[in-house]
């Protein structure tokens, strides 16, 4: 059976939704859990602390261990405090605390914007950052920040909420790259979910299905030591997850020869060619992007006729 026996997770806006089905699974194999919610509306108005004791009574009840935490995770340093004060040391992060401000995109406020880059990016930001150097010192952390399809895909009304969620997916590459070594892995998860967030969004009996108990097995995973996953995006919904990666075509070289410029005109010419993406390449990391480039050098250099195939991903994704 999987454990977390002596480990201690936070997870954030665990009073409810997702957070908190995560929560109770941790503290059902034996996690000491650092249940933080704010406890505001779904538009990051307000704060009660009814929401994070809930879920500890829930923890409790069922006799697991657990504390609550009443702070934004703008004030990440505090949240991992609590985990310091009340069980000495720290994990696990899951950075899941979000809110929304939909409006289409001429209707965004300063504030309507702010607020969203500050839950969902800052937050995220401020505690990772401060779990981090115990992380480090103790050569072991497992972090999940929580993207979306809206950041991933686009969603009408959800400009904010796009940006911040898309910002999401680059600090969890650079936290993987950095934290390898460490034992530190960091992935994202981008879940769909029954919770006051999407009520009034998803189709009732679509709705039904998409119970956060059946995404809180996947998210427990990417916390688990055995588990090697690092620099993931994994999606999840209604017993159902995968791994998304992002991809790159063909492409098209747009001059003769290294010597010639690039014009407008032969951009035009090759246009079909830059957005074909029948072929496909996947790019694991910056170096394998920087190595995949210097093969167009030689098709410019005329020591290559064609795109060297050899990397085509087409038919494995
Ligand atoms: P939810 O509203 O049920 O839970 C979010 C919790 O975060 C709430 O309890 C709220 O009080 C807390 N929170 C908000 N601001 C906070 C702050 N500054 N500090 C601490 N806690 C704060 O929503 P749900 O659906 O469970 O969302 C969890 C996460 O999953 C969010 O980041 C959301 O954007 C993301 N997500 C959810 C999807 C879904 O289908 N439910 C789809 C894609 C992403």
């Amino acid at each position: 059976m999987i454990r977390f026996d002596d480990k201690v997770a936070v997870v954030t806006g665990a009073g409810a939704g997702l957070g908190r089905a995560y929560a109770l699974l941790l503290a059902e194999r034996g996690a000491k859990v650092v249940v933080n919610d704010l406890g505001g509306s779904t538009r990051g108005d307000g704060s009660s602390t009814n929401a994070a004791d809930t879920v500890v009574e829930e923890i409790k009840k069922k006799g697991g261990i657990a504390a609550a935490d009443y702070n934004s995770v703008v004030d990440g340093d505090k949240i991992i405090k609590t985990a310091l004060e009340n069980f000495g040391k720290v994990d696990i992060v899951i950075n899941n605390a979000g809110i929304l401000r939909d409006k289409t995109f001429s209707r965004i406020s300063d504030s309507d914007w702010d607020l969203v880059h500050n839950v969902h990016v800052r937050g995220a930001f401020k505690v990772t950052q401060a779990a981090w150097e115990n992380f480090r010192k103790q050569k072991y952390g497992r972090v999940v920040f929580t993207a979306s399809n809206a950041g991933l895909l686009g969603n009408f009304g959800q400009a904010n909420y796009s940006a911040a969620k898309m910002a999401l997916v680059g600090l969890c590459n650079t936290l993987a790259i950095e934290g390898a070594k460490y034992n530190i892995h960091s992935n994202v998860i981008v879940p769909t979910a029954a919770s006051r967030l999407t009520e009034n969004i998803l189709p009732p009996d679509f709705f039904e299905q998409l119970k956060p108990e059946l995404i809180a097995p996947v998210v427990t995973w990417l916390c688990h030591e055995d588990c090697e996953e690092n620099g993931s995006i994994i999606e999840s919904a209604a017993g159902w997850a995968s791994k998304q990666i992002i991809v790159r075509g063909k492409g098209s070289v747009l001059r003769r020869s290294l010597a010639d410029p690039v014009s407008i005109e032969d951009v035009r010419e090759k246009w079909d060619k830059v957005v074909n993406v029948e072929k496909i390449d996947y790019l694991g990391s910056i170096q394998e992007e920087t190595a995949n480039l210097t093969k167009y050098f030689s098709e410019m250099d005329g020591s290559l006729d064609e795109a060297d195939e050899e990397n085509d991903f087409s038919d494995k994704y």
